[in-house]
């Protein structure tokens, strides 16, 4: 377990996005995912041949009704930009809409300039961008927060009522 760990510590860090407190937070994550079977995060992890390309922690977020957090989500450096994240997060809305119907998943983005590829590939892959924190996480470091509504069933967007 510890080594897998490392692997996907190893992809984030490859990625050159990810503060040192971002790691270190991702450590305790991957962590809790490990020896907590009760662990209120899920790791998906996407595979190319045999090899370990990228991976994604996910979890509900309480006090909502179909809210879900995607909080980390990197693939391997010298793969990235040939459809792997995009088949991971389809892995990842699978696994979210096999425990409910529908979900409203969010996520938290840097808006400095290292994380513009990240901005676009959520907004091409059905992301809307939902609003900007100034300053949020340190001078001229914004927060951006996306949004994307998924659902098993076909309702339309405005169909998305509690029930
Ligand atoms: C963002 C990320 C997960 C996307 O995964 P990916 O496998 O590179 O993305 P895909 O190949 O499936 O999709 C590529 C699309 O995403 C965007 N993109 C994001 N990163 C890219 C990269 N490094 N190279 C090329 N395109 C990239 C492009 O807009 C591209 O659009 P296109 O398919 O219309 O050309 C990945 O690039 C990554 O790990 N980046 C560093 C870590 C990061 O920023 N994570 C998100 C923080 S929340």
């Amino acid at each position: 377990m510890q080594q897998i760990s490392s692997i996907y510590l190893k992809i984030a860090d490859n990625a050159r996005v990810f503060t040192p407190v971002e790691l270190g937070v991702l450590r305790e994550v991957l962590l809790d995912i490990n020896v907590n079977s009760n662990s209120t995060y899920k790791l998906v992890e996407e595979k190319e041949g045999e090899r370990v390309a990228g991976f994604a922690v996910l979890g509900r977020i309480p006090m909502t009704a179909f809210g879900w957090d995607i909080y980390w989500m990197a693939i391997d450096k010298d793969l990235q930009g040939k459809g792997i994240g995009t088949r991971l997060l389809r892995r990842v809305e699978a696994l979210i809409l096999s425990a409910a119907d529908k979900a409203i998943v969010r996520v938290e983005t840097s808006a400095r300039k290292d994380y513009v590829l990240a901005q676009n590939f959520y907004c091409k892959r059905g992301f809307i961008q939902a609003g900007i924190i100034p300053d949020f996480y340190g001078t001229c470091d914004d927060l951006m927060v996306f949004y994307k509504k998924i659902t098993n069933r076909s309702l339309k967007f405005g169909d998305f009522t509690d029930s």
